[in-house]
């Protein structure tokens, strides 16, 4: 059993930390937020337009003020955006503050589940699939490292990868107060 009071989930774009950490959210009677969200309602403005107006790195500096606001309170279920793992302090808070989920992907299954979406502006610019390839090479280091638990959801449905999520967590995961 390891205790935190938190649950997270981090992983590359596609993995469906979105619609998983909804419905773990529901199972678990967590309050869900979505890193990405909070940094599109604090900024009043898009990701896109976030990128567009103060670049990659106006927007990792947002997102890691958001993940610091999400994860200073308990009994949160939070999802991640797929680079929040390249901060160091990002790593070692999410370490010290939840229980952390690496929901794994392949390429392919990135490329089907992502389709022709037009959101994230690191799939606007050039060959997606090896942009995915590059991100995933750069990332998953980062990944393993912040993971109490890493589940494959390649082949899964989202309410098939929730069902095994829960029960793992059951045994694994034991929601806790106050670990600074
Ligand atoms: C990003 C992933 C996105 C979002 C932004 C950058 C990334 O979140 O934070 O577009 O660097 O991989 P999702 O992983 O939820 O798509």
């Amino acid at each position: 059993m390891n205790p935190a009071p938190n649950l997270i989930l981090v992983g590359p774009m596609g993995a469906g930390k979105t619609s998983i950490g909804r419905r773990l959210a529901e199972r678990f009677g967590l309050e869900f937020a979505d890193v990405d969200q909070v940094v599109v309602e604090r900024c009043g403005a898009t990701i896109n337009t976030i990128f567009e107006h103060v670049g990659e790195a106006g927007f990792r500096e947002r997102e890691k003020a958001a993940l610091a606001h999400v994860l200073a309170e308990e009994g949160k279920m939070v999802s991640t955006g797929g680079g929040a793992v390249l901060d160091c302090d990002n790593r070692s808070l999410m370490q010290r503050r939840g229980f952390v989920v690496y929901l794994r992907v392949g390429v392919e299954a990135q490329l089907k589940r992502l389709g022709r979406d037009r959101s994230r502006p690191l799939l606007r610019r050039g060959d997606r699939e090896q942009v995915l390839r590059d991100l995933t090479a750069v990332r998953e280091p980062f990944y393993m490292e912040v993971a109490d638990l890493m589940l494959d959801t390649d082949g899964l449905s989202p309410g098939g990868a929730t069902s095994t999520l829960a029960q793992l967590l059951a045994s694994q995961w034991q929601r806790s107060e106050r670990a600074a």
